[in-house]
């Protein structure tokens, strides 16, 4: 449940758990512009920035994220990017959000595009995005001291402190949780409170802070100011050569949804990429599927396959909202996923009423769904069908990238001399492209460039079709053990889709008819009704197929890091996207950037390593772990994190 908010008749609102209130009388923008902004000097301070992170304990009622977005807006020297990462215990109702901001006019449209994203805030980190990925929030749920930890450590530009009260909320403030803060602080890091306590002078003061009172808003007198300006020399990490120190020129193989995505997030980040891409056209490959389906995996332990696909499908949802055509290029209709009664468990704790966004679905829905009176299954409110080729279309539609397709890379040459461009090549040694970054996003076709990667080849073939007048299928995917997705909008009238064959090893794209007559059976298992609407069109061959190939690691997450971990300044991998390309590309792309410029990760960091290219090979070699440019290889087990 929501953590509840008691608003005075005064409208300060106050919350009982810690017997505090969130902001005095004179508000909390007040606050924010005067006591956070200000005592970080900001918005100065940024200008002419590539970007900016602020990092913020007490994300509450949201008011100071809302004030430092709008203060990005309206600034014209702002960065090109706003991180702002803040970690709340105990998130508020979206009401109580909208209804913070609503005595604040110029906050209003920012609170209403919060509150849109303000879902699924199950504990752990959400990747909230806006303004075209521009303002980037990441929102770590759960007690202070473990999320801090979670972080893949990122250096602050700005902290924001701020807890209820030290004496209601000693967790906050204790010289624990702010020697955890002071680990995100590099030189000339600021920081600011509206507390003065003694006991948090006391503990920032040691971790390297020069502190100050200053001028508070009333009725506080003072509120405190902060410089990381440590007087020890701090310990040198070693260079990490996965940073860049400026966007440059990179070389994206392959233009499906994984190329595709790592070029939208890099071009956004200011890089001109070139996108090669061996077929006619983008999506030439497993993301020219007609339409797939955008679905979370669901565990009873909340594995991680579980986590990373929430991450993921989260990512997802935002881009097809900003960039698709609700209804023509997606739909986000929820996605009832048929399961074995044994097998319908979800994590403890789980209820339609929670925070979470999958339940078991109801015998209304199963109905809804046309499946039987005895079937039972689950329901994935953020789920829906998506037609891949048109995200690609829309990532790759931005003035920093350029794709030139019917052009297979074959070489890659390294630089000649330290700091030149890598160099690729056709098969014929014909140049194509001279590049500072190259990432090999060319699904089960990655092992001719990256010959040393586990990957494996999975043909998969699915039948599709035209739905007659008088048919009633579902209006929501309907998945488990294959997939029907139908009333897919097309000119020559809507589609049904069904499927999906699954041959390791096999990458022959090829069609098969025995493959047809096995999705014919899958349907007839899955949803026995809608297999006997389209048992005629199965029957006279009124039908198509299509048939690609995954990419698959062992472990079924993708791969995303340097190719060789002694060399992350030059090839990074990001394929692997198995059967779930909708769920992963975006998450992935957004990772790979956020690692080349040191940003905050969309991911706890142990979710982060759990997807790093080198995990497979440090399997290989024997070893338990590889260090890659600070993130070091995990196995599943190792992974307890949130
Ligand atoms: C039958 C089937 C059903 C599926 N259903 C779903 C679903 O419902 N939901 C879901 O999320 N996912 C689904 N998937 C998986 C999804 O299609 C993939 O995960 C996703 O498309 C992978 O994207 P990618 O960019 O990694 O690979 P691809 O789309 O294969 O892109 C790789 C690109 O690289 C190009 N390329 C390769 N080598 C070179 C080279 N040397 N030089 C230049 N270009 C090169 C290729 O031409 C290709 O365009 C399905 C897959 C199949 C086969
Ligand atoms: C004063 S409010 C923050 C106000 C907020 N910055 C704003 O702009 O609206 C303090 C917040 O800290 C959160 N909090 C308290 N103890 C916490 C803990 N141990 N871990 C994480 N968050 C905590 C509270 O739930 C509350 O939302």
């Amino acid at each position: 449940m929501a953590e509840p908010v008691a608003w005075g008749a005064d409208g300060v609102p106050h919350n009982a758990r810690f017997g505090d209130i969130y902001h005095s009388e004179s508000g909390a923008v007040a606050q924010a512009r005067h006591v956070f902004l200000g005592g970080c000097g900001l918005p100065e301070a940024w200008a002419g920035q590539p970007q900016w992170r602020i990092l913020e304990t007490g994300f509450g009622l949201g008011l100071s994220f809302l004030t430092s977005w709008q203060a990005w807006r309206i600034d014209p020297q702002r960065p090109r990017l706003l991180h702002f990462v803040s970690i709340e215990a105990y998130p508020v109702a979206r009401e109580d959000l909208l209804r913070a901001a609503a005595a604040h006019p110029e906050l209003a449209s920012l609170a209403a595009e919060l509150a849109a994203q303000w879902w699924g805030l199950l504990p752990g980190f959400h990747r909230l995005v806006f303004e075209g990925g521009r303002v980037l929030l990441t929102l770590c749920i759960g007690d202070v001291l473990p999320m801090l930890r979670a972080q893949h450590r990122f250096e602050a530009d700005s902290i924001f402190l701020d807890g209820f009260s030290p004496q209601s909320n000693p967790q906050m403030w204790s010289a624990e949780t702010l020697k955890a803060v002071a680990r995100f602080a590099r030189r000339g890091t600021r920081l600011a409170t509206w507390s003065v306590a003694r006991a948090v002078r006391d503990a920032l003061a040691p971790s390297g802070f020069q502190l100050r009172k200053a001028a508070g808003l009333p009725p506080k007198r003072d509120c405190l100011q902060g410089v990381f300006e440590p007087s020890w020399p701090l310990r040198q990490r070693g260079p990490d050569a996965a940073l860049v120190s400026s966007p440059g020129r990179c070389a994206v193989v392959g233009a499906g949804l994984a190329g595709a995505a790592v070029a939208a997030s890099l071009a956004r980040r200011g890089w001109q990429v070139l996108v090669l891409e061996a077929g006619a056209g983008p999506a030439a490959g497993a993301s020219g599927l007609p339409a797939g389906v955008l679905a979370p995996h669901v565990s009873p332990d909340d594995a991680l396959l579980s986590r990373l696909t929430r991450a993921g499908v989260r990512a997802t949802w935002q881009e097809a909202l900003t960039l698709l055509l609700e209804g023509t290029d997606w739909r986000a209709s929820g996605v009832l996923e048929r399961r074995g009664a044994d097998t319908a468990r979800l994590p403890q704790g789980w209820s339609a009423e929670g925070p979470n966004e999958s339940w078991h679905a109801s015998a209304e829905q199963l109905r809804q769904a046309g499946l039987p009176a005895d079937a039972v299954g689950l329901w994935h409110a953020r789920g829906g069908w998506v037609r891949p080729a048109r995200l690609v279309e829309a990532w790759l539609d931005h003035p920093g990238i350029r794709v030139r397709t019917g052009c297979r890379v074959a070489h890659i040459e390294a630089p000649a001399q330290a700091g030149g461009p890598w160099l690729l090549r056709d098969a014929e040694g014909e140049l194509l492209a001279e590049a500072d970054r190259i990432v090999i996003a060319a699904g089960h076709e990655s092992p001719a460039l990256a010959p040393m990667m586990p990957l494996q080849p999975v043909r998969g073939q699915l039948a599709w079709g035209r739905m007659a007048a008088d048919m009633c299928l579902p209006q929501m995917p309907v998945n488990g053990d294959g997939h029907l997705i139908a009333h897919v909008p097309d000119p020559g009238g809507p589609l049904w889709l069904t499927g999906a064959t699954f041959d390791r090893d096999n990458a022959e794209a090829s069609l098969r008819s025995d493959d047809t007559e096995s999705n014919r059976q899958r349907l007839a298992r899955l949803h026995p009704d809608a297999a006997r609407q389209l048992a005629s069109q199965f029957e006279r061959g009124e039908l198509q197929s299509w048939a690609g190939v995954r990419c698959a690691s062992s472990d079924r997450r993708p791969l995303v890091g340097p190719l060789v971990p002694d060399e992350p300044g030059g090839i990074w991998l990001c394929t692997a996207m198995g059967s779930r390309g909708l769920s992963f590309a975006a998450l992935c792309a957004e990772l790979l950037a956020a690692r080349w410029h040191g940003e905050p990760l969309p991911l706890p960091a142990a979710q982060a390593r759990a997807l790093d290219a080198q995990r497979g090979l440090a399997g290989r070699r024997g070893k338990a772990s590889s260090a890659t440019d600070g993130m070091e290889a995990v196995t599943a087990k190792q992974d307890n994190s949130p």
